[in-house]
C-alpha cells in the first residue's frame, strides 16, 4: 500500500516551498520599540535586553533614521525622565522628555514613517503605576482618564501621529479620542492596547525604563487565565473609536490574537515584548537555539495568528534579514 496522500510533495524543493507559502512578514508591518532618557550622555545598555539601548536625543534621531531606512513601518517611542512625581506631570510638559523626543522625531523624519509614543503614566509616575492613586492607594480610573487626555494632546502637539495608550483603564479610548478631537487632534490615530495581560514577561521592560513598581497591575491588566474578555475589550475599543486595537504580550497570547483578529474591523498590531525579547536572546547567547531562525520564526507565527501589525525590539535587524 502506498500512502495516497503526500503532503511532502509540497516541501521538496526551497521553490514549491516559497509557492505554497502562506504567511509572509514584510518589514513594513514591524514597529520598532525605542527608549530615550532624559539627561543622558551616552546611549545606554539595557541589561536584560542585550541588544537594546536607551537613548539619547541624539543616538536616537540617528537610530530612528536607519530604523526608516531599513523599512521598518513605525517606531514606538517611550520616554525614561529624570524626574518622577505621584500624577507623571513630565508626561504632559512639553518639555518632558518624550515630547522632547517626538518632535525631533517629527522633524526629522516627516511623515516618511508612522511615528507612535506610549500614552501612559507609569514611566512617569514615581510608583511605578499606569495611573495616578486614590487615597487608598489604589489606580484611580476616572482621574487616570483626565491625565491620559492631557497626555495624548500633548504628544500629539509633539508630532506623534499614533498615541498608543497602555494603561488599561476602562473608558481610556473614548477620553483620548474626545480630548484629541476636542484640541483639534482630529487626525491623530489611537492604536488602543485593547488586550493587555498582567504578564512576568514585561520584566525587562521596567529596567529599559527604570519603572520602581511595588505591587502588581493585576487590578487593571488582564489575567492570564481568561480569554473571553479579551474580545470583550476589543469590542469596547471598537466601539469607543480605536484606530487599532492590539494584543500584548504576542507569543503566550497567540489563541487570543487569533481571536481578535476573527472579530476586529481595524487593523490588529501585536506586541512581541522584552521578556519575549529576553528570552530568545538568553537562549541563543547560550547557544542553544539557532537566534535568527527562532526570531523569524516567531515573527511569522505571530503574523499567521492574525497580526497584520508586530512591534518587536528586532524590527530593525529582522527587515534586512527580510529584505535579503
Ligand atoms: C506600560 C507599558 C509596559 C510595556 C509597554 N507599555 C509595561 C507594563 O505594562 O508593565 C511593556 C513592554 C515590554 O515589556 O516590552 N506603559
Amino acid at each position: 500500500m502506498y500512502p495516497l496522500h503526500r503532503p511532502r510533495r509540497l516541501r521538496t524543493t526551497p521553490a514549491m516551498r516559497r509557492l505554497v507559502s502562506e504567511t509572509e512578514v514584510r518589514p513594513r508591518q514591524l514597529v520598532l520599540p525605542m527608549f530615550v532618557k532624559e539627561g543622558l550622555a551616552e546611549p545606554a545598555a539595557i541589561s536584560s535586553m542585550p541588544g537594546v539601548l536607551q537613548h539619547t536625543r541624539d543616538s536616537l534621531r540617528k537610530a530612528a533614521v536607519e530604523a526608516v531606512q531599513a523599512g521598518v513601518g513605525g517606531i514606538m517611542l517611550f520616554g525614561v525622565p529624570a524626574e518622577r512625581d505621584a500624577v507623571g506631570s513630565a508626561g504632559t510638559d512639553p518639555d518632558g522628555v518624550l515630547n522632547v523626543a517626538l518632535n525631533d522625531l517629527r522633524a526629522e523624519l516627516g511623515d516618511s514613517t508612522v511615528l507612535m509614543s506610549d500614552c501612559c503614566l507609569d514611566e512617569f509616575t514615581d510608583h511605578g503605576h499606569c495611573g495616578v492613586l486614590a487615597a487608598d492607594g489604589t489606580v484611580d480610573n476616572d482621574a487616570t482618564l483626565q491625565a491620559y487626555g492631557e497626555l495624548a494632546v500633548a504628544q500629539a502637539r509633539a508630532g506623534a501621529h499614533v498615541v498608543g495608550p497602555s494603561g488599561m483603564m476602562d473608558g481610556q479610548t473614548a477620553f483620548i479620542r474626545n480630548a484629541l478631537d476636542a484640541a483639534g487632534f482630529t487626525g491623530t490615530g489611537i492604536l488602543a492596547y485593547a488586550v493587555k495581560y498582567a504578564s512576568a514577561f514585561y520584566g525587562p521592560f521596567r529596567d529599559a525604563v527604570e519603572s520602581q513598581l511595588a505591587g502588581d497591575r493585576k487590578t487593571y491588566q488582564q489575567d492570564p487565565a481568561n480569554a473571553r474578555e479579551a474580545i470583550r475589550e476589543v469590542q469596547l475599543d471598537l466601539a469607543e473609536g480605536a484606530d487599532m486595537v492590539m494584543v500584548k504580550p504576542a507569543l503566550l497570547y497567540l489563541d487570543v490574537l487569533r481571536a481578535v483578529a476573527e472579530v476586529s474591523d481595524v487593523p490588529v498590531a501585536a506586541y512581541q515584548i522584552s521578556g519575549e525579547y529576553a528570552m530568545i536572546e538568553a537562549a541563543a547567547a547560550h547557544g542553544w537555539i539557532d537566534r535568527e531562525r527562532s526570531i523569524l520564526e516567531t515573527l511569522t507565527s505571530i503574523r499567521r495568528a492574525g497580526a497584520d501589525i508586530v512591534l518587536t525590539y528586532w524590527a530593525v535587524e529582522a527587515a534586512r534579514w527580510l529584505d535579503r
